[in-house]
């Protein structure tokens, strides 16, 4: 079993660069089915989800090629229609294929994705959405069953602003017959970097990055050569490590203000924060102050932030309440972070943090990918040494991460350790 040992005390200083969105590029991934021929995309991170979503794609019938941080996705006219259960179940973003298999071939037949444990993750407003624009859609053996003879365009008004599901039905709008609106449609800069390639295959979209999105379907779209809008939750992971290390850490590749929040709370806490074109800088000189921290659908705070979020509350001066408002079991990683000394009660979807001026370093595990990266920060900040197990997770969202972690100073390895399961 691989661990990362961390020991703490260092303060992060320098540059790093952060490389394309995970959960732009494997929708974008999924996009490359709309069109027949070779897609190229640039600015992929180098994560297990990538190889994953690969494979996925591979199945349903394309020829990928994944190379250092390019793919290219080569469609063939025609598609398999099934994602089948022992891909999707390991990554989320699998059903991403959904609305756009319905779209081009009619038929899809893709398995209930799995994903991090972070709470109930339904599919509810994805099929509710595909169903109004005329699809049959049935639940199998595990799997989502969905057909349509052509897609027809329709209003559809989402219960919550949900990512997943505005990419799906987004993706079976731009070959669906006539106009769809998505209201309450998601406003992530992912969705924005999706629409973008879309309109330049060809699509006619409408309010791009606003709750209301106009589809114009047409008949046929192109494949195109796209790069992938940079990674802003590991940005805003390096901003929340800058700041509770007390370090001072320039991060480029990122848009400052695809994290407006973030950096806004940071300058709250008392760091000093400068944006710049394509990046920003964070130094915090002394302990920060406690800040309350709510997470929202962008713009808002991230939810994908919340466990920096309170590994910063955990050594933060005073007392901070944290609030997560999208998923319901976000809180999950709270014990192992607890394990650290970190001062944390929850209920419901409300955390009081009591800042404690150093954590102390223990053995935990990571639970997602997110709190995976936030337990490596919070053990930057115990006195000894914390040793991360699981980090599959981690390995699945952040490229590099403890090279990029050693190169900003910290004293940080990947090492291996027998494996402590045993059977009774
Ligand atoms: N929801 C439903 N029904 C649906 C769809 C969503 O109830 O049909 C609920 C979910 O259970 C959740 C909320 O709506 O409570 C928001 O879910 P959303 O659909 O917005 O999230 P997602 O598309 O499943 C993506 C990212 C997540 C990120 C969220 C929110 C990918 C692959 N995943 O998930 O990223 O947290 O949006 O921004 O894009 C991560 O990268 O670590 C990660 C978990």
């Amino acid at each position: 079993m691989e661990v990362i040992r961390v020991t703490g005390g260092a303060r992060l200083r320098g540059d790093v660069t952060v490389v394309g969105a995970k959960n732009s590029a494997l929708k974008l991934m999924a996009a490359a089915l709309l069109a027949e021929g070779r897609t190229v995309l640039h600015n992929m991170p180098r994560i297990t989800d990538i190889v994953i979503m690969a494979e996925v794609l591979r199945r349903i019938g394309c020829a990928v090629d994944v190379t250092d941080d390019r793919v290219e996705i080569d469609t063939p006219a025609e598609l398999g229609g099934e994602a089948d259960y022992d891909l999707v179940r390991r990554l989320r973003a699998s059903i991403n294929v959904l609305g756009p298999l319905l779209a081009r071939r009619g038929y899809a037949k893709v398995a209930h994705p799995g994903g991090d444990a972070i709470g109930s993750r339904g599919l509810d407003m994805h099929i509710a959405g595909l169903q109004r624009m005329g699809a049959e859609i049935t639940n199998e053996h595990g799997y989502v069953v969905a057909h349509a003879e052509r897609l027809q365009g329709a209003t559809i008004w989402l219960d919550f602003p949900s990512v997943g599901a505005t990419e799906n039905i987004l993706m079976a709008a731009v070959l669906a017959e006539g106009t769809t609106v998505i209201d309450n449609a998601a406003r992530e800069p992912e969705i924005v970097d999706i629409c973008q390639m879309l309109t330049a295959m060809g699509a006619r979209i409408n309010g791009a990055g606003t709750s209301t999105l106009e589809i114009e379907g047409t008949d046929r779209l192109r494949p195109v050569t796209h790069r992938v809008i940079g990674d802003r939750i590991i940005a805003g992971t390096w901003a929340f490590g800058a700041a509770m290390t007390r370090g001072d850490v320039t991060v480029h590749g990122v848009n400052p203000e695809h994290l407006a929040v973030t950096l806004d709370k940071l300058t709250t806490a008392g760091a000093d924060v400068t944006r710049y074109e394509s990046g920003f800088r964070v130094r915090c000189e002394r302990r920060p102050q406690a800040v309350d921290m709510v997470t929202l659908p962008y713009p808002g705070l991230a939810t994908d932030l919340l466990p920096m979020a309170v590994g910063f509350a955990a050594v933060a001066d005073g007392v901070s309440l944290i609030t997560e408002n999208v998923f319901d079991g976000r809180f999950m990683f709270v014990n192992e972070m607890s394990r650290l000394g970190a001062d944390i009660r929850t209920d419901g979807h409300h955390a009081v943090v009591r800042g404690k001026e150093q954590l102390s370093g223990a053995p935990v595990t990571a639970t997602d990918i997110r709190a995976g990266a936030g337990l490596v920060l919070a053990g930057l900040c115990a006195e000894g040494v914390t040793e991360v197990s699981h980090i599959h997770h981690i390995d699945r969202g952040y490229p590099d991460f403890v090279t990029q972690l050693a190169d900003l100073g910290a004293k940080v390895e990947r090492v291996r350790v027998p494996d402590d399961s045993f059977s009774l």
